[in-house]
């Protein structure tokens, strides 16, 4: 199945109420042959009026931050979220949505076989790396997991609201970087 045919499925979902509320499914964006998968936590009020990923200010932050390691949504990395839908007032998404929504997040990492996952916050790295995993004192560690390297760093509303977490978030990005220069040099062939 082509990442495309997922998308089409996904669009229908109605695995949990979350699709009573929505305006659009947020699939997810950007280059289908990455080796680079960012997951974030869930769409917010831009990006459920969008149907796309981090484009309120948090993503606007995100990209710049992406563009000093030389990373961008149009180019090498793909951006998805653990949940594809947007939870009413931005609450945190409940477990039984984050659980009905999981075999899309998979089908999209079977799909596009990343080398390297980025979760961004507390929400997707304690359900991809630890439950007990804190963001302030274990972001930038590469973990391996099912043959991929899963690393979690701020996200980036908290860095908006935390702006002295920059600097740490930065060299997470910095450490990325590294890395991709080692596994998976490709992602920056020009
Ligand atoms: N926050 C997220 O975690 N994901 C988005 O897509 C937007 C904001």
């Amino acid at each position: 199945m082509s990442l495309n045919e997922l998308r089409s499925e996904c669009l229908n979902c109605k695995n949990c109420k979350l699709c009573e509320t929505r305006t659009n499914v947020v699939f997810g964006t950007g280059n289908p042959d990455s080796k680079i998968l960012f997951i974030g936590e869930g769409p917010g009020e831009n990006e459920d009026l969008q149907g796309l990923p981090f484009v309120g200010r948090g993503g606007m932050l995100l990209d710049k931050m992406l563009s000093v390691v030389d990373l961008s949504r149009e180019k090498n990395i793909y951006i998805a979220n653990m949940v594809k839908c947007r939870p009413p007032k931005n609450r945190d998404p409940e477990e039984s949505e984050v659980a009905a929504c999981r075999p899309w997040l998979e089908k999209q990492i079977e799909i596009i076989d990343p080398k390297i996952i980025v979760c961004l916050g507390r929400v997707s790295a304690i359900r991809f790396i630890d439950p007990n995993f804190k963001v302030t004192k274990e972001h930038g560690q590469f973990i391996e997991k099912d043959g991929r390297l899963v690393m979690g760093t701020f996200h980036p509303a908290a860095i908006l609201r935390n702006p002295n977490q920059k600097p740490a978030a930065m060299d997470d990005f910095f450490a990325l970087q590294a890395k991709i220069e080692e596994l998976c040099p490709e992602t920056y062939a020009k």
